[in-house]
């Protein structure tokens, strides 16, 4: 899809970061799915390049110093808010109100008013920074659950702005959104209301919006269209996918063909099982350890013949609920290698931190056995990049039903994440699949992956947004 319009991205995070050791700074570029995907947008024919508006984890100083250091695929427009107002904005209502809630995790909520203020405040700062760059024919793309007020400030701003919001994380049951003040619920539906096209991953997240502004604000809606305050606004799902080729293409990597075989060699006795998520509640962990403890009494067979390789990568540590998080799967990995370990064999393998990518790519090539357990997943990105890189068609991918990739991950082995027994089950009908099987199932979940990619994914949301017929009749000049 070429376009002579030019985007604007808004995200959360920018798409890079500064590092500095020995007294010299250098940037490290995000390999994250969001930028692969904003990159495949073909805008080579707009004025102007991409404008991509994030808040900055770094100071004025370095961007002045150091901008010049940043890849120029896109021009970067660093927000720089108030350190209390980013604390708040970030670890307060985004991640301990709308993180927990948005993942059926009422009970974490911890509602504070101040929060919501800095919530507040930074979507008006950071609409006021595009309101300052958006000119006529540009197309802004919002992403995420810490700026869902943005379109409608942003609306307010530039009335004829054309405005995509994607959201990557559930929409929840209007049920879970009523545990929240009617003021704070009010602004974030109606924040996403400014937006021409509202994107979520899968189908039951855009009927759980839907039935939220019906019940919550009255406003109708029929096939995917919303008329609000004499616009047409349109709500529709679109799976994220990843960069296929990049995962599937790793296989032959020298460096990952290396590390497999260093990995094998390490675990020539064993079957291996894998789990690789960020420090999350949402992401099951716990619930993954009580099930192998299941397997072990149940199928005490496998005991001294199953690895269990689980790589948590740390996240939000400046919150409670993570911190507390950490110490339960620690104190569970202790007491399951305790009490099934022997003096020569480990039942699992346990490592905090993050693993670089041929090492990634290693874990998921050499296993027998993914093992993805989320209590809630707007989508979950490691299933798909797991199927992705089995080029040899081998492995089993043992998935929970709660997450968004399971709709399209239909053959691998669905678990509901709360009964370990299932989970157990599942786990011993794995690892004795038939080598035949596993490569039927693997070949289809491929060929979903590769069909609906990351890029799709980008350009479909672009296309569907440029042809709203609201943004088609607009007056150009906003
Ligand atoms: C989820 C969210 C993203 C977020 C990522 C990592 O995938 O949808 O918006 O960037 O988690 O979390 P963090 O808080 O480190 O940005």
């Amino acid at each position: 899809m070429k376009n002579n319009n030019r985007l604007i991205i808004v995200s959360y995070r920018l798409p890079f970061s500064f590092e500095t050791a020995s007294g010299s700074t250098t940037v490290k570029a995000s390999a994250g799915g969001l930028v692969t995907a904003m990159k495949s947008l073909d805008f080579s024919e707009a004025r102007e390049k991409p404008v991509w508006i994030g808040c900055a984890d770094f100071s004025r100083r370095t961007w002045e110093k150091y901008q010049h250091l940043v890849n120029d695929d896109f021009e970067f427009v660093p927000v720089f808010l108030e350190r209390k107002i980013q604390q708040n904005f970030y670890n307060g209502f985004s991640n301990s109100v709308l993180w927990p809630l948005f993942h059926y995790f009422p009970t974490y909520v911890d509602y504070q008013e101040r929060d919501f203020v800095a919530y507040q405040k930074a979507n008006e700062t950071v609409s006021e920074t595009v309101a300052a760059v958006v000119q006529p024919q540009d197309i802004v793309w919002v992403h995420d659950y810490h700026f869902m007020g943005l379109p409608k400030l942003i609306r307010e701003k530039k009335p004829e702005a054309t405005i995509g919001f994607f959201l990557h994380i559930p929409f929840p049951s209007y049920e879970i959104l009523r545990i929240l003040p009617y003021k704070v619920k009010e602004y974030l539906l109606t924040g996403l209301l400014g937006s021409d096209l509202i994107g979520f991953h899968t189908n039951d997240y855009n009927i759980h919006f839907l039935q939220s502004i019906q019940i919550n604000l009255g406003v109708q809606h029929k096939i995917w269209k919303i008329n609000y305050q004499d616009r047409l606004i349109q709500s529709d799902s679109f799976p994220v996918g990843i960069n296929y080729s990049l995962y599937h293409d790793a296989y032959d990597n020298e460096d990952v063909i290396a590390e497999r075989e260093a990995l094998k060699n390490a675990y020539q006795d064993t079957k291996i099982i894998f789990s690789v998520d960020r420090l999350d509640y949402t992401k099951g962990v716990m619930q993954r350890l009580d099930a192998l403890e299941a397997f072990f009494a149940r199928y005490p067979e496998w005991i001294g013949r199953l690895t269990f390789i689980l790589v948590v990568v740390p996240s939000r540590d400046e919150i409670q609920k993570y911190g507390e998080r950490k110490v339960m799967i620690e104190q569970a990995v202790g007491r399951i290698n305790g009490k099934y370990g022997t003096l020569i064999w480990r039942p699992i393998v346990y490592r905090y931190g993050s693993v670089p990518f041929p090492q990634l790519v290693a874990l998921y090539t050499a296993c027998d056995v993914a093992l993805i357990t989320p209590i809630r997943d707007g989508m979950n990105l490691v299933a798909k990049e797991f199927v992705a890189t089995r080029k040899d068609h081998q492995g089993v991918l043992i998935l929970s039903e709660m997450t968004g990739a399971a709709n399209e991950l239909s053959t691998a082995l669905h678990i509901n994440p709360m009964d370990e027994n299932e989970v157990a089950d599942k786990m011993k009908q794995a690892l004795e699949m038939e080598p035949e099987e596993q490569a039927r199932r693997i070949a289809i979940m491929q060929r979903r992956l590769k069909d609906y990619d990351v890029k799709k994914w980008a350009n479909s949301f672009v296309e569907s947004l440029l042809n709203m017929e609201n943004t088609q009749h607009k007056d150009p000049t906003p």
